[in-house]
């Protein structure tokens, strides 16, 4: 993520006009994201080898696509754009399931990021449609962007897993065969509509528990109630136990 958003953001900056209000705060959402994302991955690199080889290899990645042309990286943004809201749909599914268990703060790191995904789907997209060259480029763009998140999804979850005790375990096998078959279930078919030229992000259900979540952010402070597998997130308790939102850069 630190070094997918930089490069999505550079390529809608380049689309966008200074008056375009939308592209201005989806660049702002995504900036903070990619924040947030670095000081994680930080606390993973200082303990990890392979976290600091996978992120060596996403930074190599993404310089690589930065050489391509402004028409690539607005496709290649709007491709992004449909896997993380088709991810955010999947990870609701689950909610319970994917995140019983995990570190609090993590949880809610991804689930606030998948959250604003939900909430700005079709603002690249409706930059995209604008750009002929970006339509053909589209379909070779949809391959990277598939590539970059579940390909790093894959490696560095794999990684893990192989890490911890839970290798020796055929149940966790089962599961997690189970759970990557499930994601492609839900991924691959919207994908695949999106190469059509009548697609718009606006005809897919948005999942609504997420929404909802994210009208608890206090502005003010700057935070969101911490997610907890226990109690979902947004009861007073939670509240006063808020993660941190980043500012943007
Ligand atoms: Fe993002
Ligand atoms: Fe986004």
């Amino acid at each position: 993520m630190p070094h997918a958003e930089p490069f999505v953001i550079a390529a809608v900056r380049s689309a966008t006009s200074q008056s375009d209000r939308e592209a201005r705060e989806w660049i702002r959402q995504e900036a903070a994201h990619a924040a947030a994302h670095r000081v994680f991955n930080n606390q993973l690199t200082s303990r990890s080898r392979v976290a600091r080889a996978l992120d060596r290899m996403g930074a190599w990645m993404f310089r690589r696509l930065a050489n391509r042309s402004e028409a690539f990286g607005l496709a290649f943004a709007a491709a992004f754009e449909l896997v993380a809201f088709a991810s955010a749909r999947w990870a609701e599914a689950g909610l319970q399931k994917y995140f019983r268990g995990a570190d609090e703060t993590a949880a809610t790191l991804f689930l606030w990021h998948l959250a604003e995904e939900v909430e700005h789907k079709g603002v690249v997209h409706e930059l995209f449609v604008r750009n002929a060259e970006a339509r053909r480029r589209y379909p070779v763009a949809l391959l990277a962007a598939f590539v970059a998140l579940i390909g790093f999804t894959i490696v560095g979850g794999l990684s893990l897993f192989c890490s911890s005790r839970h290798v020796w375990n055929p149940v966790r096998w089962v599961r997690l065969i189970g759970w990557g078959l499930s994601l492609a279930f839900v991924l691959l078919p919207v994908l695949a509509m999106s190469l059509s030229e009548q697609f718009d992000p606006a005809s897919l259900v948005d999942p609504p528990w997420m929404a909802a979540w994210l009208r608890e952010y206090d502005p003010v402070t700057e935070t969101m109630p911490l997610w907890t597998a226990a109690g979902g997130a947004g009861d007073g308790q939670n509240a006063k136990r808020s993660a941190r939102r980043l500012p943007s850069v």
